[in-house]
């Protein structure tokens, strides 16, 4: 059996699908583990680590994933990554499989077979798989240390001989993962934190952490049996927005984490409202990639639209790419854990499994990702 782990390609990725913990789990037991060079360098990994924890470095992309029996990957592999691997190949990493469809078909016209680990779903036994969490977990904490960092005044209230600096008000828009971690984070700096969240549970979570929970009407049941949000009604859609013009004229740091899987990111924050809000405010809008929860902002960058600064920055857990790889690495590590026959050391996958049927997107060569795959 062997693992190869290639050095991400891709633009703004610095995290690497292995770290030496999660190798010398798998090379203790026998695997023979092949890690390209300097694939952990941008996560704070040097070659001389993985080494010590049994891999073997391989000089470049195709000598490390030539005839792997699995690949770790953090991004999907692009075209020309594609050309170096081998038929049959078992591929594992971040897929984006209900939007990209280009990359899903020529990963399938490569002949491999290739789990979504977005798609991994979200029951107790698949916790210590799932990498949205431990991904989404770092992106609300790093997004707001960036609009701190951004934000030209201080977080905690202060009184000083000169006179009292006021806390800063923080409101988080979307209380997931992301959301509570930045709820979290923001209360640690000494921030004044609402937050406001379509599914009902989540306000004895947003209140357990000290923030206050933005009370909005909504007429109809908004969650899905997998504990994800749908797409608000007319009317509820109404009283959130007038809420929401209520509130951010007084706030100070918005951190924007609103998603619908499978769709568009929902607008909050329309141009009325952004014009309505303070000089000097900071918005950080962690659904840039997915369209965006703030009007103007733009996936990638930084930009200043009515003295409002809006951050649409990407891929913020990369930007914390030295604790977010060993993360990513052992929620991958335990999902292949289960695949992998301990006594012959051969791939063995019980597509029975409700995690690894939910995964996966393709099994040699053939897409299996349903359109519209219920989440
Ligand atoms: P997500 O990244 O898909 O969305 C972020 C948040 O935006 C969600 O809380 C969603 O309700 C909210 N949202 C959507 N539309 C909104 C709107 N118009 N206004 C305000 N907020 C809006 O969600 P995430 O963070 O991936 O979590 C989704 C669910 O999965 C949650 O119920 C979470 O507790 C659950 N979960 C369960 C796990 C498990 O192992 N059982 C692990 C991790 C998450």
């Amino acid at each position: 059996m062997k693992i190869a782990i290639p050095k991400e390609t891709a633009d703004g990725e610095f995290r690497v699908a292995a770290s030496p913990e999660t190798v010398k789990k798998l090379t203790d037991i026998g695997i023979s583990v092949v890690v390209q060079t300097e694939a952990g360098l941008s996560a704070d990994i040097p070659d001389a680590q993985f080494e010590t924890a049994g891999a073997v470095i391989a000089k470049d992309y195709s000598s490390a994933v030539d005839k792997a029996d699995i690949v770790l990957k953090i991004q999907p592999p692009d075209t020309e990554e594609l050309k170096s691997f081998s038929k049959g190949t078992c591929l594992i990493c971040l897929m984006n499989a209900r939007t990209d469809k280009e990359t899903l078909r020529a990963v399938a016209k490569a002949g491999l077979t290739c789990f979504a680990m977005e798609m991994v779903p979200r029951i107790s036994r698949a916790q210590n798989m799932d990498v949205l969490s431990s991904q989404s977990n770092l992106a609300g904490y790093k997004a707001v240390i960036d609009a701190v960092s951004t934000y030209k005044r201080v977080v905690p209230m202060m009184m000083t001989a000169a006179g009292m600096v006021s806390p800063a008000q923080v409101l988080v828009l979307g209380a997931g993962v992301a959301g509570l971690q930045a709820i979290a984070t923001a209360k640690r700096l000494g921030a004044v934190v609402t937050a406001f969240d379509v599914r009902p549970a989540v306000k004895e979570q947003v209140e357990s952490l000290g923030a206050k929970f933005l009370e909005i009407e909504q007429v109809a049941q908004v969650e899905t049996t997998g504990g994800y949000a749908k797409e608000l009604d007319e009317q509820s859609k109404q009283n959130q927005e007038k809420a929401l013009s209520a509130i951010l004229p007084k706030m100070d740091i918005v951190i924007t984490t609103a998603l619908i899987p499978g769709k568009k990111a929902p607008v909050l924050i329309t141009e009325e409202m952004l014009k309505t809000m303070k000089e000097g405010s900071v918005v950080f809008d962690l659904a840039a990639e997915q369209g965006g929860n703030c009007y103007g902002t733009l996936y990638g960058k930084t930009e200043k639209l009515y003295g409002t600064t809006i951050i649409g920055q990407s891929n913020a857990a990369s930007r914390l790419s030295a604790a977010a790889s060993p993360l990513f690495a052992k929620n991958l590590y335990n999902f292949i854990v289960p695949m992998i026959d301990k006594e012959t050391l051969n791939l063995k996958i019980d597509f029975n499994d409700e995690i690894y049927q939910a995964s996966c997107v393709t099994k040699n060569g053939e897409i299996l990702l349903k359109e519209n795959a219920d989440v």
